[in-house]
Parts: structure tokens; C-alpha cells; sequence
């Protein structure tokens, strides 16, 4: 398992917060959920993964600060944010409410605006997807690499369907899945970005795409692709920095994705 500090705490916080989540499904019926807008819930599961998380990380390091989907931003001690890590203690809430067994934790850590550490968690499975910057990417003691696929043709393709919000964006999205289903070998609408990244990462897809993205969905993922040989980019292959539409895959699956959708990408979904 990992010997850098940092990644081995937020290996143990996943595992955690994992442990959390897994106890928790056999009481679907009588979890206490509030709704955050369209199609988008938070349950008692996911604000107790996420203070589990940032409890854990914060005994060790009360300097550092913490962008999470459920609290926020919060500051370290004395201020400081030099460090922020970038939290989803529970992505997939969708599949997790229906029992639907595809969801993740995501955590990341970022130093003076580059990402450094990452793990992916998948508590079912029990699959930890890490990565630290220039070290690579692993699944568990293995070291991972985004598939040596190089066509659209053949690919096996991973995506989000907008849902929420991102509804608005409905038909243009329709024009891109219906290119990538005429060009690809099947598409795939898992239910959680932040695991839909990390197979990225280890090759059992070729790439993905989504529209609408937040910084915690992503941020791990893209350092696990990073680190695995593959490539992250918005819509126009342009450089993703977090949150916003995103492109991912290896490098030429990247490249020809990037190109099938170039006629459907609208103006205002140019940019990240
Ligand atoms: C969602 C999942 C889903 C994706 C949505 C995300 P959440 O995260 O990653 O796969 O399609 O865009 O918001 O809300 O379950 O943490
Ligand atoms: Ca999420
Ligand atoms: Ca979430």
C-alpha cells in the first residue's frame, strides 16, 4: 500500500468513509435525504462519509483546508490553504439510494494549485485506485495504464447523462451519444464520474465524457489519468482544470473523441 504520508491518509479516510457507506445499505428505506435541487439528493450517508473524512484528515494536518461537496470550503487552521483537499465522500448517491451497486469515494490533495495525491474508492469492490504526482497510478499494488486502444472504433466509451441542472443541455448531448454510438464499440452510463475516471485510468474503458462536472467529481480522476499515461481535456480538447465539461481517455481515443464531437460541442459548452 502506499508509503507517502499523505496518500496513506486519504487511503484510510476512504476506507472509512467506505465503511460508512457499505453499513448503511441495508437501511436504504429509512435514511434521512433532503433534496439540493433537480434530481440531486444528499442523504445522512454522504454528510457522514465527508465529516469522516475531513476528521481524519484533519487530526493529522489542521493546516490544511478542504473543498467538499457537502460543507464546502473551509479554511485550515490559522487560515492557511496552501494544501486543499478535494472531497466526494460519496459519488454515485443516485445508485446508492436504489441499491444500484456502482458508487465511489473521491479524494485528492492539492498543493499550491497542483494536484498531488489521489485515491479513488470503491467500497464494494473494495477497489483502491491511487495515484501521487509522478509516481504513476495503481490499482491496489498494481501499477495501472489507460488502454492501448487508438481508434474510436473499437473503444469502449464511459459517460454522464445530464440529469440535473445540465438538463438544459439535453439535445446537444443526444447529438454527441449518438456519434459516439455510431463510432465506438458500446457506451456505457455507469453512474459515477469519479470511478468512471479511474477506469479510465486502468483501462477497462477507453475514454469518457460528461457535461456539467464539479471540481470533487473530477479532481482525483484526473490524477489518476494523469499519472496512467492518459489524457483530460473540456469538450474542445482544451486543458480541464477542474469542474466544467470533460474529455478523458487515452491519448488517441482522447484525440478522436475530441474530433467527433467537435461539430456537436455548442458555443456555450466550449469552455470548461
Ligand atoms: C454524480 C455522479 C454521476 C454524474 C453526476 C455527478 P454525486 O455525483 O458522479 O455519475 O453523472 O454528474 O454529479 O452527486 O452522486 O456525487
Ligand atoms: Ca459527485
Ligand atoms: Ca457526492
Amino acid at each position: 500500500m502506499p508509503v507517502h504520508a499523505l496518500l496513506n491518509i486519504a487511503v484510510r479516510a476512504a476506507r472509512a468513509a467506505g465503511e460508512i457507506i457499505v453499513r448503511s445499505m441495508n437501511r436504504l428505506e429509512s435514511l434521512q435525504i433532503a433534496s439540493k435541487g433537480r434530481n440531486d439528493f444528499v442523504t445522512e450517508v454522504d454528510k457522514a462519509a465527508e465529516q469522516e473524512i475531513i476528521g481524519l484528515i484533519r487530526k493529522y494536518y489542521p493546516a490544511h483546508a478542504f473543498l467538499a461537496e457537502e460543507s464546502g470550503e473551509t479554511a485550515g487552521k490559522n487560515g492557511e490553504s496552501e494544501t486543499v483537499w478535494i472531497i466526494d465522500p460519496l459519488d454515485g448517491t443516485t445508485n446508492f439510494l436504489h441499491g444500484f451497486p456502482q458508487f465511489s469515494v473521491s479524494i485528492a490533495c492539492r498543493h499550491r494549485g497542483r494536484l498531488e495525491h489521489a485515491v479513488v474508492y470503491d467500497p464494494l469492490r473494495q477497489e483502491f485506485f491511487t495515484a501521487s504526482r509522478g509516481e504513476g497510478a495503481r490499482l491496489e499494488n498494481h501499477k495501472i495504464r489507460v488502454s492501448k486502444q487508438r481508434t474510436l472504433d473499437g473503444a469502449l466509451v464511459a459517460t454522464g447523462f445530464p440529469y440535473r441542472a445540465n438538463v438544459n443541455y439535453i439535445d446537444a448531448y443526444l447529438a454527441m451519444l449518438k456519434v459516439v454510438m455510431e463510432q465506438s464499440a458500446g457506451v456505457r452510463r455507469p453512474g459515477s464520474a469519479a470511478l468512471d475516471l479511474a477506469y479510465v485510468a486502468c483501462g477497462r474503458v477507453d475514454a469518457f465524457w460528461e457535461i456539467g462536472l464539479a471540481p470533487w467529481d473530477t479532481a482525483a480522476g484526473m490524477l489518476l489519468i494523469q499519472e496512467a499515461g492518459g489524457r483530460t481535456g473540456t469538450l474542445t480538447g482544451a486543458p480541464y482544470n477542474h469542474g466544467g465539461n470533460i474529455i478523458a481517455g487515452a491519448p488517441d481515443v482522447f484525440t478522436a473523441l475530441v474530433e467527433a464531437l467537435a461539430p456537436h460541442v455548442p458555443e456555450r459548452l466550449r469552455e470548461g
